[in-house]
């Protein structure tokens, strides 16, 4: 292969990830906007795929008591600076800390929470809810 050749792929791949979005949520990325929106800020897109490949669903949803549910559980910033839910890891030794602001906080603005591109999310007739006695 010419050496020019591989300079042009070079270009070409730079140009390709150069014009990826990468702010934007994949499939299965959970959106969590509880408190993001009203306090102003972007909501927090949390790449679950690219976590459960690195750590065992245990070391979350029991250790760290994350609930199974987008949106489940009442993540704060202060929570977070002490330790609790993403600070257990993104605190400067298991990962980078929470001075990163704009990498967890970039969904867009007014997002609801809920898992990104998610079967259920476009199904046009929602499974029956539990039964709540609201009459509907
Ligand atoms: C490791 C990921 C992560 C980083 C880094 C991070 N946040 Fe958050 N932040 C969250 C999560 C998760 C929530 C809960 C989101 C929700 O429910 O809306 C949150 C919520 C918030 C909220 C609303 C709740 C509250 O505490 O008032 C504000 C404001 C906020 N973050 C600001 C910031 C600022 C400013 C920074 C940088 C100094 C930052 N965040 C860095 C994950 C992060
Ligand atoms: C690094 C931490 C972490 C690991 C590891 C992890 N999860 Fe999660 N998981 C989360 C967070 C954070 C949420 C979203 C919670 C929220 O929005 O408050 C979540 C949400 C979920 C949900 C709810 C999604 C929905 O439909 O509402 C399920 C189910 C789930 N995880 C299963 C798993 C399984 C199974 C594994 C292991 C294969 C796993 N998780 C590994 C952090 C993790
Ligand atoms: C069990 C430890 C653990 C927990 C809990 C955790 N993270 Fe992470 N996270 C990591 C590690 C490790 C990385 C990779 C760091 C690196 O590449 O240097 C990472 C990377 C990330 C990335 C960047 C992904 C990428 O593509 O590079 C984001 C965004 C992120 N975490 C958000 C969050 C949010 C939001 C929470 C809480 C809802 C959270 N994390 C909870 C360990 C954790």
């Amino acid at each position: 292969m010419s050496k020019r050749f591989n300079s042009i792929f070079v270009m070409f791949a730079i140009l390709v990830m150069a014009i990826t979005p990468t702010s934007d949520a994949e499939y299965g990325d959970v959106l969590i906007n509880n408190f993001s929106d009203a306090a102003g800020m972007r909501p927090v897109v949390f790449p679950h795929w690219f976590h459960r490949i690195r750590f065992s669903c245990k070391v979350c949803h029991a250790d760290l008591g994350f609930k199974m549910e987008a949106g489940g559980n009442q993540i704060n910033m202060l929570k977070i600076i002490d330790g609790e839910y993403c600070g257990a890891c993104h605190n400067n030794e298991v990962a980078w800390s929470v001075e990163n602001c704009d990498v967890c906080h970039t969904g867009k603005p007014g997002t609801k929470t809920q898992v990104h591109d998610s079967t259920a999310s476009k199904l046009k007739v929602k499974p029956k809810a539990e039964k709540t006695g609201a009459s509907q």
